[in-house]
């Protein structure tokens, strides 16, 4: 038996629609599951719908800030065995520079999207299964931060914290709830950072990663780990994604 099988596991993707969610949506896929993904831009979501293996997945257009959206999502869900976030958004501002309209904008996508969407999901009976495994995508900069990321990073620490706090409450149904921090992947966010900044400060990044920069699949592997029955005695955890 592969303790890495996800058949029969319907995983719900977040932010499926580029970079780590589309690859941990097309990896899982991979390992047996059916998806269901989620994201706002039809074109992109349709474009990892296309590439997931196997058949019977679903997609969903949803934009998570809108508690309307969030309702009709959870909605149309069969019950899940797992949830993998991966919605965020990476604005970056010089902490002196730091309005409260930017805090809103920041905790509203990295934060509260994913904290309103369990909310929703722990409520409607039966639809998070028993050994559902909750996986957040959060960063390894909540450690090692970087100049310009207090927001970013704020709001993920923030989702850390309720993480390990959603591990407490749920183990009696046997739930699981884990952090995966990663440091810095090739996805379309890390080339936003280089357009809003630098090529400069991407090289910068990369020479503190001994490995290099990470590739989605290296993201979608680990998420598969805490998808699966292979990591069944884990909760509560975050898991460091450094590349050295
Ligand atoms: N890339 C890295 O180096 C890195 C490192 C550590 C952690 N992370 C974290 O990993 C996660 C994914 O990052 P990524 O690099 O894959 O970023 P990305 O390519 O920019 O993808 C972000 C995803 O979030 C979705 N999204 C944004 N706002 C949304 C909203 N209001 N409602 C619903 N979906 C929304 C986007 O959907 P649409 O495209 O449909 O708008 C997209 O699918 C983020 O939480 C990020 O903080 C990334």
């Amino acid at each position: 038996m592969n303790a890495f099988d996800l058949t029969g596991k319907r995983i719900l993707v977040t932010g499926a629609s580029s970079g780590l969610g589309r690859q941990c949506a097309i990896t899982a896929s991979h390992y047996g599951a059916t998806l269901v993904i989620t994201g706002r831009h039809q074109g992109r979501l349709m474009e990892t719908f296309n590439e997931l293996s196997g058949t019977g997945h679903q997609w969903l257009l949803a934009d998570l800030t809108k508690d309307s959206e969030i309702l009709r999502l959870v909605g149309d869900l069969q019950p899940v065995n797992g949830v993998v976030y991966s919605v965020g958004i990476s604005d970056l501002s010089p902490a002196r520079f730091i309005t409260g309209a930017d805090i809103n904008k920041t905790f509203t996508v990295s934060f509260n999207t994913s904290v309103l969407l369990t909310s929703s999901l722990l409520t409607k009976k039966k639809l998070v299964q028993k050994a559902c495994s909750l996986v957040f995508i959060s960063t390894i900069s909540t450690r090692y931060p970087f100049v310009g990321g207090a927001m970013y990073i704020s709001a993920k620490a923030a989702l850390e914290a309720y993480a390990r706090v959603l591990a407490l409450e749920l183990a009696s149904k046997g739930i699981r709830s884990n952090s995966i921090c990663p440091a810095f992947v090739k996805t379309p966010m890390l080339d936003s950072t280089a357009e809003n900044y630098s090529q400069e400060a991407v090289r910068k990044i990369e020479e503190r990663q001994p490995l290099g920069l990470g590739e989605p699949e290296d993201v979608a592997n680990a998420v598969v780990f805490f998808l699966s029955d292979a990591s069944r005695w884990i909760t509560a955890t975050n898991l460091i994604l450094g590349g050295g």
